[in-house]
């Protein structure tokens, strides 16, 4: 097969819905409103609102297209998106993939046991390592839609693993063979807290 339609054919399949390059430059003066939660570089001071800032833009882009759609429910943004276009979208999710994230601390006494996890996975529970899709460092893989982990808010991180948890309700959205529902059904709440912690710290 030719080259360029090799390369067409890869376009093509890595697009989708969520997929639309955005105007960073456009984003950011429509990200206004965000920056009250989640920060005005997208990097939150509170531990229950997500850091957006060097978030993965196509994941983000989804984020926002479930969030708006009702796939996943986030009451703190009920009404916020319902005006926004699918060019909006694409152009705030570039504008905080733009920006640089901050790192926060891990809880010493949890490192270990979170680090253990976060790397090695669990062999007697069939639960995968995270770095396999999130990367070693917690960048994540921004053209697969893995989400960058590293730096953020553990008490947020921890609310997430709990809602793909829950068997009703909780958190409805996930990847397209919906890796983290079955993966965070593998996980007590005690590694939840070490795990959470350890990726707050991770860089
Ligand atoms: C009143 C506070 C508030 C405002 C304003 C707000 N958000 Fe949120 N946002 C939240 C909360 C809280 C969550 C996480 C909910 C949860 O725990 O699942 C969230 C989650 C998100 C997520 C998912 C993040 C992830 O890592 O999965 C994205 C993306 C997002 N918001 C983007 C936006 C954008 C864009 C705007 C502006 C148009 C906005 N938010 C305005 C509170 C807010
Ligand atoms: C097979 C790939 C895969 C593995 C392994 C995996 N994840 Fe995920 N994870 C994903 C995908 C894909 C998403 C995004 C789901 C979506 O698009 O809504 C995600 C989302 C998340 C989120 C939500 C991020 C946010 O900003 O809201 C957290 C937290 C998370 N994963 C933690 C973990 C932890 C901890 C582990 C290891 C115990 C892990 N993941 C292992 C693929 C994976």
């Amino acid at each position: 097969m030719n080259k360029l339609i090799v390369s067409l054919l890869l376009t093509l399949g890595i697009s989708g819905v969520a997929h639309a390059a955005g105007d960073a430059a456009a984003g950011q003066a429509k990200a206004a409103v965000c920056g009250a939660c989640h920060g005005p570089d997208g990097n939150s001071m509170a531990p229950n609102f997500p850091k957006l800032a060097g978030q993965g833009e196509r994941y983000l882009n989804k984020q926002l297209h479930d969030i708006k759609s009702g796939k996943r429910t986030v009451l703190e943004m009920t009404g916020l998106l319902t005006n926004l276009s699918d060019e909006d979208l694409a152009d705030i999710s570039a504008y905080f993939a733009s920006q640089k994230g901050s790192v926060g601390a891990a809880d010493p006494k949890l490192v270990a046991r979170g680090e253990a996890l976060f790397r090695g996975g669990n062999l007697d529970k069939g639960l995968p390592a995270c770095t396999g899709c999130h990367s070693p460092d917690g960048k994540g893989n921004a053209a697969a839609g893995f989400p960058h982990l590293g730096g953020q808010h553990a008490q947020y991180v921890g609310k997430q693993l709990t809602d793909f948890r829950k068997e009703d309700g909780g958190r409805t959205n996930d990847g397209d063979t919906k890796p983290m529902q079955s993966i965070a059904k593998k996980l007590s709440d005690e590694d939840i807290a070490a795990v959470s912690s350890y990726i707050q710290g991770l860089h």
